[in-house]
């Protein structure tokens, strides 16, 4: 077994490297390594100073998350951070590619960082659901200030280099030559005798924070993001550092770790971490299937899903031509993309530069045949089956055979609409969410007759637009939507029981749902669900026990969501603020009074557990019915489209954490009081008798996804 950690000698200057693919990881294994270089290094005399850097183009990401659920094994991160920081000789930490959590807990246990400009620094540990144990939380707000350390852990978000160099996080930036140049560092630090600066003697300046500074942080964060512990222990964690010294600074911070490794909110992030980079992948494709290459993207249709995937396309880097026969409908489309680009550069994460080269990889067309040299054509036009047909039909015949298309319906069948087509085999469902180019989700959707190379392309391009791609059997309504379907009928049944529209909403906040159930259906709009469950009424396909009388009576008022100022709430014109509206109320109780339900209150717990054993139940017939790849694979489904708490890892993995026990039994109960659509599913009984848990990301043993066709 080769080394994970190499000490070089060049002259007085000791190269310690880092070699643990793909990340350099932080195993015990490294660390053992690490401390016997740098133990070795201490004791050396010819050695004057060191470089520590990573290969792979990487520093470090980190403590190795797969090991989160062992005992530590010995050295901890913070015994081998004291043993560096404690030497008695520079330590230059030369930073590539990312410096993340430990990694970047590390570099700043060294004595001097050097970073390449393009590398990318950040304390991700709080979608983990823990927050920086290595001394993050001490160590940053000594060098950087203790609102600014806040910032970067509570955010989790990356920064650059040349903005840790503005910041006085990082000594010298430089664009090339990384390890030549911190070689010379080194040499200079030496030259110059220059001091052993060890962040753990410094002191946070506290001239600068009100006095209430944390408190209005914990507030401004309790608001932020309600129901999340991490961020909080992390305030906590550096107030401790402005307090007092580094060493009980780092007990502290190490007691907080541990806490918030051992909760239930930090086995769903880990678990959910694993399983958005699991979701991605085919397990039934050949080895040899090969995503075609992508060049540049046709997208049909200009409304508001076209306009967002069109952005998403464009931020990737692609050249995009936007098709749409209505030239107005166009004009508003370009005008719209240009807002959204400039609203990103708005907000620094475009330059000027990467604004306008975007902007200009966009052609408008009225013609279809603009696209016939694209690889991949996404059609955006409205949810009519025919249209679509026709459209795809006309695709075929202007682009190669080898060309995929890519149809974005969320409601239609993909194989109603692949039927009769030439190619049908050239036809895949991508699913994007509104708004596309903010949504991290795309439901990459399979038919009967789809292409490995048309999956294989989908999830390829999907992953390059960095959305989180998930594979889909060709059902109606795919995945999240037919969990979504069974969730909004129910909640349309509470309201009807007695249930408020505002209640509900605030019930599932309080659970960590992003958005109540009417207020995302007035978001999506309530057309779409309409259309959709008419016409499975009309082929006799609905066979969904609980319809959705409430929300039907709303769009046959035209109350049909934001966009008619009207539907669950009210709005003004221009906000998108909900306004609780008496005529809702009563169109809620005619509606019961019509179809005899006696209203009565009915409690918020009742509400978040109705809603969420409908899911749990509706997720395991899913797996039931083979039609995805994985359990984990709607978990992220949840999380990412639907704002399902991820600090609960969505329905499945927060069943486990009721136990499958409880929720088997209250499904039987609710079945016994309300009837048979609260019948467990079989694949639910199988997981509790068998004590296996619900949320896994092993992949289910069929062959590929089953193709469920419905009449
Ligand atoms: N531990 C273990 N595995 C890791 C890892 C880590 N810290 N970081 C990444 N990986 C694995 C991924 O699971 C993936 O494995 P797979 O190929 O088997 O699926 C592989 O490395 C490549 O990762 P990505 O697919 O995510 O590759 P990208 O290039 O898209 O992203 C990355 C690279 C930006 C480094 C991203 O992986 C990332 O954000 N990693 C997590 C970093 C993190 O959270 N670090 C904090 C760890 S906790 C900690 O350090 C605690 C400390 O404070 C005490």
């Amino acid at each position: 077994m080769c080394d994970v950690v190499k000490l070089e000698r060049e002259d007085d200057i000791a190269i310690i490297t880092i070699n643990n693919p793909p990340v350099n990881a932080l195993s015990g294994r490294v660390r053992r390594e690490l401390k016997d270089a740098f133990l070795t290094f201490q004791k050396d005399k010819k050695l004057l100073a060191a470089v520590l850097h990573g290969e792979h183009e990487a520093f470090s990401a980190g403590v190795d998350i797969h090991e989160f659920c062992k005992p530590t094994e010995a050295p901890s991160l913070p015994e081998l951070l004291a043993i560096i920081d404690e030497i008695e000789k520079p330590v230059v930490a030369a930073i590539d590619g990312n410096a993340l959590g430990g990694g970047l807990e590390l570099a700043l246990a060294c004595h001097y960082r050097i970073a390449h400009s393009h590398a990318q620094l950040g304390c991700p540990e709080i979608k983990l659901g823990i927050l920086p144990g290595a001394g993050g939380t001490q160590r940053l707000p000594r060098l950087i200030g203790a609102e600014a350390a806040l910032n970067m852990i509570t955010s989790a978000q990356f920064s650059s280099a040349r903005e840790g160099g503005l910041t006085g996080l990082i000594d010298r930036v430089v664009d090339d030559n990384l390890l030549p140049n911190a070689k010379d560092y080194a040499r200079h630090l030496l030259r110059t005798h220059s001091p052993i600066r060890r962040l753990s003697e410094r002191k946070v300046n506290t001239a600068v924070l009100n006095k209430d500074f944390f408190e209005d942080y914990r507030e401004k964060l309790a608001n932020a993001s309600p129901g999340f512990h991490a961020p909080l222990a992390a305030v906590d964690a550096v107030e401790a550092a402005t307090k007092g010294k580094f060493a009980k600074g780092i007990s502290y911070e190490r007691s907080l770790f541990n806490e918030c490794l051992q909760s239930e909110q930090s086995r769903a992030q880990r678990y959910l971490f694993f399983a958005q980079r699991r979701a991605p992948r085919v397990d039934f494709l050949a080895a040899d299937t090969t995503p075609l290459s992508v060049r540049s993207i046709g997208i049909v249709g200009a409304g508001k899903m076209g306009q967002g995937i069109t952005t998403s396309c464009l931020l990737a880097g692609y050249p995009v031509i936007l098709v749409d026969n209505d030239s107005h409908a166009l004009d508003v489309a370009r005008t719209a993309i240009e807002q959204s680009l400039t609203s990103l550069l708005r907000r620094h994460k475009l330059t000027h530069k990467q604004r306008d080269a975007a902007f200009y990889r966009l052609t408008t067309s009225h013609q279809l045949a603009a696209v016939s040299e694209t690889e991949l054509v996404i059609e955006a036009i409205q949810e009519h089956a025919d249209a679509k047909r026709g459209l795809f039909a006309e695709l075929l015949t202007v682009l190669s055979t080898s060309a995929v298309i890519a149809t974005n319906t969320s409601t239609l069948d993909i194989n109603i609409l692949a039927a009769g087509l030439t190619s049908p085999g050239q036809l895949v469902g991508m699913h994007f969410f509104s708004p596309a180019h903010l949504m991290q989700l795309v439901e990459v959707v399979q038919g009967d007759d789809t292409s490995p190379t048309a999956v294989a392309t989908a999830m390829a391009v999907a992953r390059s637009l960095k959305k989180v791609a998930v594979l889909s059997g060709g059902s109606d309504s795919l995945i999240g939507n037919r969990m979504l379907s069974v969730y909004s009928r129910e909640a349309d049944a509470l309201l009807l029981e007695g249930a408020g529209v505002e209640q509900a909403d605030n019930a599932m906040r309080q659970f960590g749902m992003a958005m109540g159930p009417f207020q995302m259906a007035d978001l999506v709009g309530l057309e779409g669900g309409y259309h959709a469950r008419q016409s499975r009424q009309q082929r006799g396909a609905d066979n969904l026990p609980v319809t959705s009388p409430v929300a039907d009576k709303l769009v046959e008022a035209e109350r049909k969501g934001q966009r008619t100022e009207a539907g669950y709430y009210r709005y003004e014109p221009g906000s998108r603020l909900p306004v609780a509206d008496a005529a809702v109320e009563n169109i809620i109780a005619s509606t019961a009074a019509a179809l005899s339900i006696h209203r009565a209150p009915v409690d918020n717990n009742t509400i978040v557990r109705r809603l969420t054993l409908r899911l749990i139940n509706e997720a395991c017939k899913i797996i039931e019915e083979g039609i995805v790849q994985r359990p984990s694979d709607i978990d992220v489904i949840w999380v990412n489209g639907y704002g399902f708490p991820l600090f609960r890892g969505g329905p499945l993995c927060y069943a486990d954490s009721l136990g499958l026990d409880n929720v088997v039994a209250e499904l039987e109960a609710l079945e016994r009081s309300s009837g048979p659509r609260w019948k467990p599913s079989s694949y639910l009984t199988q997981a509790m008798a068998s004590r296996t848990p619900l949320a896994s990301l092993d992949t289910l043993p069929v062959d590929g996804i089953k193709r469920q066709r419905r009449a």
